[in-house]
């Protein structure tokens, strides 16, 4: 075991800018993982899995597609140590996703929670996409392409690797090879895994606007923090405060590395006697510091977005190596290799 690496793969749907909540969600673990050199890495941009519910506005996902990819490298996926693909670059995907449909049910589709979730979110209402309900289908052909074994997300992700070890299960027992790899989930801690919004709402997202970009300039970022949501019923310095369900400690319980001082700046709040424009300030001290270094990075990329176009193409042509390969076997089990 020891010298035999495991294969990480995840990704992101590009629908727009990446925000720190993917930073602490699973951006900062995929850095990890890169470089502790114990895995192949590879980090998909799901531009095809974007479509399936924005078929009618191409243009944002393909917009969104250098943003997600100068995101990645600003927080420091190192293209030297992981593979950057793009999903729609890699027809075996599509073919794998085709033999795995025959192994899964209509119902089956249908009672996965958290495209049920999304369906209603997204007001489909009877004109579900078909290519929507089945993407749990197309994310299995992602993960197994590339045999991997550890796929870093955050929970909602879960119900995508059940079905995936299904398919997983399903194909090796019918077809009697042990070709793909069942993977399992590698998740952020739970504090981690959803970082409220600026307004208080239990999630952070970009149809809310309650987010901070990781591209967002000094002035932004500060303004945002100022105008955060914290507890309603502290209104004069002197009044005692409430700490849970306040985004302002919610942050810094996460991107203070002075945890001291957090804990004693909470207890002044809840006492009374500590104003909010006060903790907002080292708030964002502790944002500038940690978000400068990613977003000089990034505008150094920004400059040249061939380059970084570049990275992606040849992150997508290895990717397609190895996910042909993978078609290849499955292939060859089913016994369609009539041409030798
Ligand atoms: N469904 C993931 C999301 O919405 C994105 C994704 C697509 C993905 N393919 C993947 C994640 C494969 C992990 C593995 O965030």
């Amino acid at each position: 075991m020891a010298d035999k690496k495991g294969v990480i793969l995840t990704g992101d749907r590009p629908t727009g800018k990446l925000h720190i909540g993917h930073y602490v969600g699973s951006l900062k673990n995929r850095v990890k993982l890169q470089n502790s050199g114990n895995y192949d890495t590879y980090i998909m941009i799901a531009d095809m899995q974007a479509l399936t519910d924005n078929a009618r506005n191409p243009a944002k996902i393909r917009n969104s597609l250098l943003q997600v990819a100068l995101d990645y490298l600003a927080v420091g996926i190192d293209p030297k140590k992981s593979t950057i693909l793009v999903q729609s670059q890699i027809p075996a995907l599509s073919e794998l996703t085709m033999y795995y449909s025959d192994l899964v049910s209509v119902s089956r589709l249908k009672r996965n929670p958290t495209v049920k979730t999304e369906i209603s979110q997204k007001k489909f209402g009877q004109s579900v996409p078909t290519g929507f309900l089945t993407y749990p289908i197309s994310q299995a052909a992602d993960i197994t392409a590339f045999k991997a074994d550890t796929i870093p997300v955050g929970e909602d992700q879960e119900p995508m690797l059940e079905q995936t070890r299904e398919i997983v299960r399903s194909f090796n027992r019918i077809y009697g090879k042990d070709i793909l790899v069942s993977p399992k989930g590698y998740f952020p801690p739970k504090e981690m895994g959803r970082i409220p919004g600026l307004d208080g709402n239990s999630k952070m997202s970009k149809s809310l606007n309650n987010a901070i970009y990781l591209s967002d300039d000094a002035d932004t970022i500060q303004k945002k923090v100022m105008s955060m949501y914290t507890d309603p019923n502290h209104i004069h310095v002197k009044d005692p405060g409430k700490v849970e369900g306040n985004p302002v400690f919610t942050y810094l319980d996460i991107f203070a590395s002075d945890h001291d001082k957090v804990e004693q700046l909470k207890a002044q709040y809840q006492h009374g006697g500590l104003g909010d424009v006060k903790i907002k300030r080292y708030l964002n001290d502790v944002l500038q510091a940690t978000l400068k270094p990613i977003r000089e990075r990034r505008e150094q990329y920004a400059k040249d977005p061939d380059q970084v176009y570049q990275i992606l193409k040849d992150g997508s042509n290895k990717a397609n190596q190895v996910a042909n390969h993978t078609l290849r076997q499955v292939q060859d089990a089913i016994g369609l290799n009539y041409f030798g």
